[in-house]
């Protein structure tokens, strides 16, 4: 008996399937043309439930005339019969129908066709690699000689990346680093190496700074940090924004800025508190207390800790199967989540930013730069 199509093209279905995203790039091939529109839960539901009921239908029919009709040396079925042949319809149907739905998601599409699936470059500068594999964007600091610092380059590159894979065909977008730290920081060279007026190279750090923070908070799909070893500064205040961080057991979490005669940037003087209370979070951010991995984890900066020898396949591999899930329903969800918040952490990042451009020209900054290139300071 042919099937009933429960997938009929975006003209049958109006609303419900929409066409590709023209954002769409690299991986998507020209025939994956539908893709799902924020309602089709509910479309398809209607569409599945209708579909159901006329194969009911149908099959009810011929399992009546089976019975009824024509020479029948079989013993004919039972009312039960007919109820199982028919679930066991439903059954097959069902699983075609969800196979047909997992083919047509955009992760499926690129592993499936193995088109993306040979961690492919998408971007790659001296300091910043971005790779695309498995439904995954992975943007790592390749600045190992320098601990991962990052350069005023970097900032902009990794801003870049953000923006593309926000587009791509993605359904995870990790940050992670190489070498033996997740990242130093800021790079403490970034202010001294720019040749203007001090007050005009503080403003043009801030603006910087306001801008990469809200890529952040910007970044529509989960964002999962991968922290591989000891994080700094910046790349400990930033995870109060993503959506998962997981992190090797070797990892640290500093953010010395009282130190440095600075302030808390990435929006941690809101999330921070918020995250772990203002006692916990203030010696983070008052008196630079560096947490161990577990110690994050427990203050909730950190989702889960992994021994060191298994923590990159361990990691990988559940990063690869969350990657399958359906991409337009864990990016809704997180809109959800976050929607509330955006307002106010756009207004404590430009808070955050206006203090850093005092701070930047202040004497005790000053000092502790001086400090650092002497290599009397060290963390
Ligand atoms: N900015 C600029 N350069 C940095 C840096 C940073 N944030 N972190 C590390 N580096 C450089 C070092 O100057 C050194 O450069 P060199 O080889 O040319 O001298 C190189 O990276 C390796 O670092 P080194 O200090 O030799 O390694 P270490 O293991 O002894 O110490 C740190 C690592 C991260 C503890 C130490 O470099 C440090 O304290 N860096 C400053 C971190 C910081 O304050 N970040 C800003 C927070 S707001």
């Amino acid at each position: 008996m042919p099937r009933p199509h429960l997938l009929a093209p975006p003209s049958s279905f109006p609303g419900v399937l929409g066409s590709a995203h023209s954002q769409d790039s690299g991986c998507a091939p020209a025939s994956s043309s539908y893709r799902f529109h924020p309602f089709v839960s509910v479309g398809v539901q209607s569409a599945f439930n209708a579909g159901f009921s006329i194969c009911d239908q149908k099959s009810g029919a011929v399992l009546v005339s089976q019975a009824t009709e024509g020479p029948c040396k079989m013993p004919k079925p039972g009312v039960f019969d007919f109820v199982n042949e028919a679930n066991a319809w439903k059954k097959t149907a069902r699983q075609d129908y969800m196979d047909q739905v997992y083919n047509l998601s955009p992760s499926s599409e690129a592993s499936s066709q193995g088109k993306c699936g040979a961690d492919e470059k998408v971007q790659e500068s001296k300091d910043i690699v971005v790779t695309f594999e498995d439904g995954i964007t992975k943007i790592m600091f390749n600045r190992p000689i320098k601990k991962n610092a990052i350069s005023f380059q970097m900032y902009h590159e990794i801003m870049l990346a953000l923006k593309n894979a926000s587009t791509d065909s993605s359904a995870i977008t990790v940050l992670t680093g190489s070498g033996d730290y997740y990242s130093s920081g800021n790079d403490l060279t970034n202010f001294m190496n720019d040749g203007g007026e001090i007050q005009d190279v503080a403003k043009k750090c801030a603006t910087l700074l306001r801008e990469f923070v809200n890529s952040f908070i910007d970044f529509p799909k989960p964002l999962v940090a991968v922290v591989n070893g000891p994080a700094v500064g910046i790349s400990v205040t930033l995870l109060g924004l993503f959506d998962a961080v997981y992190a090797s057991e070797r990892a640290t979490f500093h953010t010395p800025f009282s130190h440095l005669g600075q302030s808390p940037e990435g929006c941690s003087s809101y999330t921070f508190p918020k995250m772990m209370g203002s006692a916990k979070a203030s010696e983070m951010l008052l008196f630079g207390k560096k947490l161990t991995a577990r110690e994050a984890w427990a203050q909730g900066l950190v989702t889960e800790v992994f021994p060191e020898s298994t923590f990159e396949e361990e990691v990988w591999t559940r990063l690869r199967a969350y990657a399958k899930l359906p991409p337009n329903a864990m990016r809704i969800s997180k809109e959800l989540m976050r929607k509330n918040e955006k307002q106010k952490l756009y207004a404590v990042n430009a808070q955050e930013c206006n203090i850093i451009q005092e701070r930047l020209t202040s004497e005790e900054y000053t000092n502790a730069l001086m400090n650092f290139m002497s290599r009397k300071a060290k963390l």
